[in-house]
């Protein structure tokens, strides 16, 4: 057993708002207890030291105990772990200074998630949320001398299968699919949805202390959490900050509060008592020089200044508490009104007063030990997202609530998140213990999270309202309006009241896709949430070809759409054997958890591209993931600039899209999903292509009975005064067969507006010798100060019957040149979708998967950590579409 000491005596201030800055707290003492722990199952035959943060899974591995569990079917064989019982023990002194403290509390920032809290073999406490911080009272059961405290864990497959026996009625889904090789009635424990499987991820339910554990002790008052949000009154033009200051008191204390923002010229005091207890207490402070105030901008739309704010405490002389943390300022609506001429309501975002349009996808967790998601990890993820041209995520909610550093680095980066609630794609119980331990979740998460501006709104759920309205889980029709109730219970009548009295700061919704104000309208479940004049949407359909927009839905906000591809050979062949290295294995059937959906990439992808069939397996294998990558990438490309070049127009009621999220940006091991990264941190070729199909100021062209369209989108507050230009191509060879120019067009910011219409067969028959086989386009926007946005490419027919393609020779040269490495290429015919790998040396190329359209290119790549040319070199491999055939 090991001794855990007190490792360090501070006196600091448990602030959760910002770890950038810290405060002081007069004596107020913390107990550090993370570090060494044992853990042991229910039998004792496993007993091996334990870290803390951390959980079961990743000490059995440090240990050697278990295999990588993301090692080919380890998922399957590690499933015993979460069907044993686990029990956490360390051994603390503190000195008796420390216990002659008016207050001594044990504190869990997180506990995953069914357990019995033991000191010196008495129960000092239970948890059943993943979500909540605990603080329990230990004062009169910590003695001198050595302390026993053992945290007793359940096991959590075997907890929630006990919720449901003792249910009286089924609360579906009741397992997840087949397919998904999860456990059930995840439903029924308060835990990441996704740890007992899901459609991208494995069956991990974990087990453990997640996050940290410490003694606090102190004599007058403890300050828990500080809150800083602003509101601006427009009627008075006045910016004031709401501060609160969540305190653990244990006597009747005056104070005196001293709040100031000291950039601003603005500092107020306040005479306060704290009464006994837990308790919130609020201070207004109005900003002075409220004209001054410069305001935090989403990325790309302006910067994102902070400014310092301090408060102080002193009980006559002594100073009680002296903290500081950032506050941003910005105003956040989503307006949802009557739009001229067209049934329903707009559904837009407006940030300090700007109509704006939310370009990005959606957050997953990162691993699924949460432990191993480092905080590198979070800020690649993230500046990956901004260097697409992305300015939103929304944080699912089958997950977790992110840690405090992914909202403060979407803070620094001008993220926008729309935050979910834990609950997703289930009905769920509304027993009064359930409700009651989801109420503090609540509580204890928007307090945490509400001074991030990045956070634009609150979500109740994922999908619930939608699996209710379209009745997924074959709910009677008699038995609906139990499930209805316990809907509206749960996320509106607590969830819903709980947000509106913690933050009014902003919009909340009850669920996602949604009607959003005609939900309400319809009691909550709208007859059908999906409907384009309303709200957002959620849209899937793997085999329409998703090269015609028609399919997609003219929805006001597309916050989920997707296509699914496979990982690099290098992201799978560290889980993986030569075994498994074709596209028939049982692993890459195993590691595929959406149903049908290694097939449903191949159909998508024969509709425009020959499929691999080298006689070399292993050659078809990585052509195949290549095949599905360009497959997706040209999907969402599609898609979304669908969704872009409808922001402005009504066509027959529906339109004026506001945003387009899909799904999804990470993931959370070695498999096939929908992301745009793979687990690693490797860009797919989607997430190239979203720079481009992001980009602030974008050409987007397509075809509406047989008439060639292309619009100029733009996301500047500017206008511009634009040309297109159309340049024909043959696949046969490099120069433009020919060359067109549209009039100037005056393109207003935030807006898109036709620039370039001509019937196909014209546009054709004016280019000498042109057939759809045999050209395609590419085309710019370009003004009096040169191109403006990426070029873009239209195919006329699909790649696969293209005429004149050749099979290109492409060379490559990597030099070390500065700082940066560069790749030169060279090749000697037209070539679609250039790909550059480089195995595993992390780090991405300044563009790839990109159409060569003349002999020479050049391309950066950035690693992420030291390389050289040479390694490059040796690793790189150059893929373009006719190598696969
Ligand atoms: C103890 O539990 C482990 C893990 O569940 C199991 O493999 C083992 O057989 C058990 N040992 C005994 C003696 O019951
Ligand atoms: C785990 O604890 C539960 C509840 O006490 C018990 O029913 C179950 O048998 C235990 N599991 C093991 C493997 O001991
Ligand atoms: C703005 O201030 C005015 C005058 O004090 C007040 O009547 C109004 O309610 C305030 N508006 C908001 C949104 O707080
Ligand atoms: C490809 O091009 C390189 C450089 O131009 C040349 O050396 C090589 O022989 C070519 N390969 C083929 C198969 O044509
Ligand atoms: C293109 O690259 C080739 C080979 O690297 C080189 O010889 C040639 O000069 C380049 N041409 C142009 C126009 O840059
Ligand atoms: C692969 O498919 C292409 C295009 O259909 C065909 O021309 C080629 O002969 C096939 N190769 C093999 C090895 O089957």
């Amino acid at each position: 057993m090991t001794r855990c000491r007190i490792v360090s005596v501070v006196f600091t201030l448990w602030c959760l708002c910002d770890s950038v800055f810290g405060g002081s707290l007069l004596q107020h003492t913390s107990v550090s207890l993370d570090g060494k722990w044992i853990v042991s199952n229910s039998n004792g035959s496993l007993t091996f030291t334990a870290e803390v943060p951390g959980c079961v899974h990743t000490d059995l591995y440090r240990h050697g105990l278990i295999q990588d569990p993301y090692f080919r079917f380890n998922d399957l064989s590690h499933g015993w772990i979460s069907l044993d019982n686990w029990t956490y023990t360390t051994t603390l002194s503190v000195t008796s200074e420390f216990r002659t403290k008016q207050e001594v509390l044990l504190v869990f920032d997180g506990v995953d998630t069914v357990s019995s809290v033991w000191l010196n073999g008495v129960n000092v406490g239970d948890t059943d949320n993943m979500f909540r911080r605990y603080g329990f009272s230990v004062k009169d059961h910590l003695k001198d001398g050595d302390n026993v405290l053992k945290v007793s864990f359940l096991s959590p497959v075997l907890y929630a299968a006990e919720r449901r026996r003792h249910s009286s009625y089924r609360v579906p889904p009741e397992c997840p699919p087949d397919v998904q090789k999860g456990v059930c009635h995840v439903n029924f424990i308060r835990k990441a949805q996704c740890s007992f499987s899901w459609d991208w991820g494995p069956s991990f339910p974990t087990m453990g202390l997640w996050k940290e554990v410490r003694l606090e002790a102190f004599d007058v008052l403890q300050l828990l959490q500080v809150s800083a949000v602003p509101s601006y009154n427009s009627s008075l033009s006045q910016w004031s900050v709401q501060v609160e200051l969540f305190v653990d008191a244990v006597q009747l204390t005056n104070c005196q509060i001293t709040v100031s923002v000291p950039e601003l010229d603005s500092e107020q005091t306040f005479h306060t008592q704290f009464v006994p207890g837990k308790t919130k207490n609020v201070f207004v402070l109005n900003i002075e020089k409220s004209d001054q105030v410069k305001l935090w901008w989403p990325h790309t739309h302006g910067r994102q200044p902070f400014y310092v704010l301090s408060v102080r405490g002193l009980q006559d002389k002594l100073l009680l508490l002296d903290t500081r943390s950032k506050v941003y300022f910005r105003t956040v609506e989503l307006v949802q009104e009557p739009i001229p001429g067209s049934p329903g309501l707009s559904f837009y975002f407006r940030i300090n007063n700007k109509p704006i349009f939310l370009k990005g996808s959606n957050w997953i967790p990162a691993h699924s030990f949460q432990n191993q998601v480092s905080p590198a990890l979070v800020r690649n993820l993230l500046q990956s997202a901004v260097d697409v041209n992305m300015n939103a995520l929304r944080v699912w909610g089958g997950g977790v609530y992110e840690q405090d550093l992914f909202y403060s680095v979407c803070d620094e980066l001008g993220i926008m998140i729309w935050q979910d609630f834990m609950f997703a794609c289930a009905m769920y119980p509304t027993e009064e213990d359930f409700i009651e331990t989801v109420r503090e979740e609540v509580v204890q998460q928007v307090t945490r999270l509400k001074s991030h501006p990045s956070i634009i709104i609150w979500s109740g759920n994922n999908e619930n309202e939608a699996a209710l309205a379209t009745d997924w889980f074959d709910i009677p029709v008699s038995e609906r309006p139990v499930y209805l109730k316990d809907y509206v219970t749960l996320y509106v009548n607590n969830i819903r009241k709980i947000v509106q009295m913690e933050d009014q700061s902003r919009p909340f919704l009850v669920s996602s896709p949604t009607n959003g104000a005609e939900s309400e309208q319809e009691g909550w479940v709208a007859a059908d949430p999906y409907d384009t004049h309303y709200g957002d949407t959620h849209f899937y359909s793997y085999l329409s070809d998703c090269w015609d927009w028609t399919t997609f839905p003219r929805t006001r906000f597309a916050s989920e759409y997707g296509f699914q591809s496979w990982p690099s050979f290098s992201t799978l062949q560290p889980v993986s054997v030569a075994d498994d290295w074709s596209y028939n294995s049982d692993f890459v059937s195993h590691r595929q958890h959406h149903q049908d959906g290694n097939q449903q990439m191949l159909e998508q992808a024969a509709l425009h591209f020959h499929l691999p069939n080298s006689t070399d397996p292993l050659k078809r294998f990585t052509d195949t993931i290549y095949i599905t990558q360009v497959m997706q990438a040209q999907c969402i490309k599609t898609q979304t600039e669908f969704y872009r070049r409808s922001q402005t127009e009504i066509i027959e009621g529906k339109g004026q899209t506001m945003g387009a999220l899909y799904w999804q940006l990470n993931d959370i091991w070695q498999a096939p999903s929908w992301s745009s990264i793979e687990f690693g941190g490797k860009w797919k070729m989607l997430h190239y292509f979203a720079q481009n199909f992001f980009a602030a100021v974008l050409p987007v062209a397509f075809e509406a009975a047989d008439t060639l369209w292309v619009y100029a989108v733009s996301d500047l507050s500017q206008d511009l005064k634009l040309t297109a230009v159309v340049a024909v191509y043959s696949w046969a060879q490099f120069d433009p067969v020919c060359s067109l120019k549209s009039d100037a067009l005056l393109v207003p910011g935030g807006s898109a507006v036709v620039i370039f219409k001509q019937p196909v067969a014209a546009l054709l028959a004016g280019c000498g010798g042109c057939t759809r086989a045999t050209c395609f386009l590419t085309f710019h926007l370009e003004d009096s100060s040169g191109q403006q946005g990426p070029t873009n490419h239209h195919f006329l027919c699909s790649p696969k019957d293209a005429a004149g393609l050749q099979r290109p020779n492409i060379t490559a040269k990597v030099q070390q040149s500065d700082a940066s490495i560069t790749v030169s290429l060279h090749t000697d015919s037209v070539a679609p979708f250039v790909w550059l790998d480089v195995g595993n040396i992390p780090g991405r190329f300044s563009c790839n998967g990109f159409l060569m359209v003349s002999r020479n290119m050049t391309v950066r790549f950035e690693a992420w950590r030291p390389t050289s040319a040479t390694e490059v070199s040796k690793s790189l491999t150059v893929l373009s579409l006719t190598d696969v055939y």
